[in-house]
């Protein structure tokens, strides 16, 4: 039962969670949470796919639907921002303290390619949705995120199951905390932005 999730009558889930008592015997204590805990891997995973679908939706909006399309490609730069600040803030790091010969390597590379994909981001959006360049940057944007992801969930995710379940759920939670703190922030920003005159 340690570790898994069952609703409680306000059908938040409760989790039951384990903690080393002085004499080292363990305990379950319940720790009240809006959600299940989930491991840092597939969290991930699942903010991999939503772009994904973010990108396919953006690809169905017609040329004709410019002003559409530009608040879709900033929606996908928002939450690849947002995701690739929790993994460099935090998933990286943990990624980086397992003895494994290839994973420095594999997170410095990644770090790379959130480099060019800032980039890559900051250049589309600054076309304000003229095509036919915008389509074209937006594209060669999503074949990068594609690889960038494959690569992340076969390299770096095969490294990092070598923390443990532990371990990966305690990042899970870590890795959620920021991304929400990040959106608040976010739509906070746009909040102002729009007060502007
Ligand atoms: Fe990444
Ligand atoms: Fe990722």
């Amino acid at each position: 039962m340690i570790g898994e999730g069952v609703a409680d009558w306000a059908g938040r889930s409760l989790i039951l969670d384990r903690a080393g008592g002085q004499s080292g015997r363990n305990f379950a204590s319940i720790i009240f949470r809006g959600d299940l805990l989930m491991k840092a891997i597939d969290l991930l995973k699942k903010d991999h796919d939503t772009v994904k679908k973010m990108f396919a939706a953006f690809e169905k909006m017609g040329s004709h639907a410019q002003k559409d399309r530009l608040a879709q490609a900033e929606e996908i730069c928002e939450e690849l921002r947002i995701h690739a600040a929790i993994e460099e803030e935090i998933f990286y790091p943990a990624v980086k303290s397992v003895r494994d010969k290839e994973a420095k390597f594999d997170v410095e590379e990644a770090l790379e390619e959130h480099k060019q994909m800032k980039s890559a981001m900051e250049d589309a959006l600054k076309d304000e949705g003229q095509e036919p360049a915008f389509a074209a940057k937006m594209k060669v944007l999503k074949e990068n995120v594609e690889h960038h992801a494959g690569e992340e969930e076969k390299e770096i995710f095969k490294v990092a199951r070598k923390l443990g379940d532990d371990r990966l759920e305690e990042l899970g939670q870590q890795l959620q905390e920021r991304k929400e703190a990040l959106q608040a922030e976010d739509s906070g920003n746009h909040r102002q932005a729009r007060k502007k005159p």
